[in-house]
This record gives C-alpha cells, sequence and structure tokens, in this order.
C-alpha cells in the first residue's frame, strides 16, 4: 500500500426531506448571501427550488439566482455568474442539481475570487481558494458532492476539462434519494454507469496489496449490479434509490482509490465524446470503458478475472484465466445493455470518421501517452475508439 491522505471535509445530510434544512447548512458555514444555482428546469417542476428558498428565507437569508446550466456545463453561464456573484456581493453558493449544476458552481466559487480568466484553472493553474459551496443532489452520478472535482466545457472548440483542489470540496451537501425519483430511467442508468466507471478507474491499479480498498471497490460495484435494475424496474423504490446515492459518493470521494495508483483513461476518452457529441457522460462511458478494458486485459490478466469472478459472478478458468477475464467484460457490457445505456459508438449518436479528431483534442502527457494502468499513446486511444465502434453483444 503507497502513502496517502485522505480528506473528506464535507457534511454529508442524508435523508428524506433534508433537503428543508438547505438553510440552516448554510448558516452554519457562515453563508449570508447566497446564489442559489440550478439546472434546466427540473428542480424548478418537481418544487424542490421553492423548498429551498423556504428553507432560506426561515433563517432570514438573502439569495441571488442563476439557473440554466446544461449537461456538460459551459464556461459561457460561468462568467455570468461570477460577474452576478461579483456584483451581488454573493459569499455563498448553493447548488441544487446534478453534477454539471455542482460544477458550474464551483467554477464560479473559483472564479469570483480570482483576479484573472477562471478557464486558467481548467488549464492547469491550481485553485487555492474559492467561495464556500453547499449542494442539494438530485442524481446520484458524478459525485461532485464529494469530491473537489470540476469539469467544464469552453465553447469555443468544444474543450471539456477538469480542475481538482480541496478548496473546491462542499461545506454540506444534502442527499434525499426521493429527490431522485424524478429522473428519467435513461439519466439513473447514465448516473449508475459513471458510479461504476469511478469505482473501476480505481480499482484497476498496477498497486499490490491493498486488500482494503480493492473489497471497497467490490462493495460499490456489487451495489450497484443489484440496485440499478431495481431502480431501473421501480423508480420509486426508496431504499434502492438511497443505496445507490450513497454509493455514488463513497465511489468518488477518493476512499476507494487511497493506497494505489489509479488509472482514468476512460474518463478522458470518454470527456472527448460529451464534449464533441453533448451525449451524457454516462452513456459516453458506457461505450468507452468495456472498449478500454478489452484492450488493457492482458496487462494484467488476474486482475480482470478478479473483478470478474468478486463482481460479476463467472466461474474462474484456471487453465485459460484469459477466458474468465474476457467473461467478465463481456458480462459488464451486458450489464449495462440491460439497464439501457448504448454498447457502441454509433448507439451513442457518435461517428466514426470522427475518431482522428477526438483523438487529436484529447491531451496526452509530456511523454505523449495518459493514463495510469497502462499508459496509452494516441495509437492505442485510436484502437480504443475503433473497438467501442465495433462492439456488440
Ligand atoms: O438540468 P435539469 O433540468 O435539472 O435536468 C438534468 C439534466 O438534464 C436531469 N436531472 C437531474 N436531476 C434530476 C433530473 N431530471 C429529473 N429529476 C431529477 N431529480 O439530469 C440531466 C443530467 O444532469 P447532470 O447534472 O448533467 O448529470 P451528472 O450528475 O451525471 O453530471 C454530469 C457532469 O458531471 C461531470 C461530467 O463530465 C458531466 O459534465 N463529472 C464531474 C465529476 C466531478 N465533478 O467530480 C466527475 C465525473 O467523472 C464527471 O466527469
Ligand atoms: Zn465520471
Amino acid at each position: 500500500m503507497e502513502n496517502f491522505n485522505f480528506y473528506s471535509p464535507t457534511e454529508f445530510v442524508f435523508g428524506r426531506g433534508r433537503e428543508n434544512e438547505s438553510g440552516k447548512y448554510v448558516k452554519k458555514y457562515g453563508g449570508s448571501k447566497v446564489l442559489i444555482h440550478y439546472g434546466g428546469g427540473s428542480a424548478v417542476r418537481s418544487g424542490l427550488l421553492d423548498r429551498v428558498k423556504a428553507s432560506l428565507d426561515a433563517e432570514g437569508i438573502s439569495f441571488a439566482e442563476l439557473g440554466g446550466v446544461q449537461p456538460n456545463p459551459r464556461d459561457t453561464l460561468v462568467y455570468k455568474g461570477i460577474e452576478l456573484c461579483r456584483n451581488e456581493g454573493v459569499d455563498f453558493i448553493l447548488a441544487v442539481g446534478g453534477g454539471s449544476v455542482i460544477d458550474s458552481a464551483k467554477a464560479i466559487a473559483a472564479g469570483v475570487l480570482y483576479d484573472g480568466d477562471f478557464w486558467d484553472f481548467y488549464s492547469g493553474r491550481h485553485v487555492e481558494k474559492a467561495l464556500p459551496i453547499g449542494v442539494v443532489l438530485t442524481i446520484a452520478a458524478a459525485g461532485s458532492e464529494g469530491s473537489g472535482n470540476s469539469v467544464i466545457t469552453k465553447e469555443d472548440g468544444l474543450l471539456k476539462r477538469g480542475t481538482g483542489s480541496d478548496a473546491l470540496r462542499s461545506r454540506f451537501s444534502v442527499l434525499d434519494p426521493e429527490l431522485t425519483q424524478t429522473l428519467p430511467a435513461y439519466q439513473t442508468a447514465c448516473g449508475a454507469t459513471d458510479i461504476m466507471a469511478h469505482v473501476f478507474e480505481r480499482y484497476f491499479t498496477n498497486t499490490r496489496e491493498v486488500e482494503i480498498t480493492d473489497r471497497l471497490c467490490e462493495a460499490v460495484l456489487l451495489t450497484m449490479v443489484k440496485e440499478t435494475p431495481r431502480v431501473i424496474a421501480d423508480p420509486d423504490n426508496y431504499d434502492a434509490r438511497a443505496n445507490i446515492m450513497w454509493a455514488g459518493m463513497v465511489a468518488h470521494n477518493g476512499i476507494v482509490g487511497v493506497g494505489r495508483s489509479q488509472d482514468w483513461n476512460s474518463h478522458g476518452i470518454e470527456h472527448e465524446l460529451s464534449a464533441l457529441y453533448d451525449c451524457a457522460h454516462g452513456a459516453g462511458l458506457a461505450v468507452i470503458m468495456p472498449a478500454w478494458m478489452e484492450f488493457v486485459h492482458s496487462h494484467d490478466v488476474m486482475r480482470f478475472c478478479q473483478m470478474a469472478t468478486r463482481v460479476f459472478g463467472c466461474q474462474m478458468n484456471f487453465e485459460d484465466p484469459e477466458v474468465t477475464a474476457l467473461e467478465g467484460i463481456r458480462r459488464f457490457r451486458e450489464f449495462l445493455h440491460s439497464i439501457g445505456m448504448p454498447i457502441n459508438l454509433a448507439e451513442l449518436g457518435a461517428r466514426e470518421e470522427d475518431i482522428p479528431l477526438l483523438v487529436e483534442k484529447l491531451g496526452l502527457g509530456e511523454d505523449g501517452r495518459t493514463g495510469g494502468f497502462v499508459r496509452l499513446s494516441s495509437e492505442d486511444v485510436r484502437e480504443i475508439y475503433s473497438i467501442a465502434s465495433r462492439a456488440s453483444l
């Protein structure tokens, strides 16, 4: 096991009706003038936004509002938010929505306290300070409610880039599973896929003997395999929603990655898809992650066998372990298909002809390679997109 720090300072406020306490927690964490940031309308339609406002009113906290965050959030709205916060003297940002809203809130929070262009933070500059943020989560997916990360798309050139800093971690995050019951099945499945991908990015490691972290990863994966079909079949199943919501946080606040190297190539390769086609991040991962697995499995066949046997219930073939490894990947893809996810580029709405452009836009490291489990060249990435293009059940 490698040395590590684990820092997760967010207060998680979990359970039915807890969004009505938002005002109380904003006050606890020092907010006196709040920007309520939200998305394209689901929080308005469900009445959630009104409940959150009532809870701020009850604490005597004034607020401004900025809605309209779109999935794969854009830099243009971030600039608007920064200006609004400065004009209104905002000292706390409350994100009401999913990963896109939270990430946009984080970008605004960092940008308000910075003299330069906030995009610098998405081009390599580290965020040292940011306005405090709070979260009322409406979809279990990105894990931004517990992470220090934010991903924004620059409209000019459709560049999707991320940043990470402990300064961006939410002070509190309200997780009410009931709020996710209004999600369309497709969005629920996209979220589930993203949660599993956050675990796999950490599970496929070159660090040996981190049993505790392996087992935590497998606990989250097994939970997702069990609970996702239940909520797809029965969207109002509170307990299944609750397990998924907490799994989404655990998958990405860092705890299932401690003590080991991590990969993150599937995320990097996917981000080019959601940047170019504006598809849901989870749907892009459903297409890329199994293709990445097929491409790299021979690097450590036994690790893929571990996934296959422990998560997908495969029988171990000791004479030919590769059979087991490939069967595990096949079952993962089949699972994704069963919950309604696309399994190849065409089903995602992406074009094979764009593969050279996708590869060109992907930022590779200084050595011309990317990722932590297997360092991929641009040629390797091209092959992964090609596998994703050919994939079938
Ligand atoms: O905008 P509204 O109307 O709210 O609709 C949203 C949106 O269309 C809808 N939705 C959310 N909650 C709902 C609901 N509809 C009905 N009922 C509800 N309760 O769902 C759609 C998707 O929302 P979005 O916030 O985009 O989803 P998600 O949480 O998956 O966030 C995706 C973004 O997060 C980034 C992704 O790249 C993508 O840009 N990620 C952020 C990470 C982080 N900050 O740590 C890590 C991830 O790997 C990921 O890259
Ligand atoms: Zn993700």
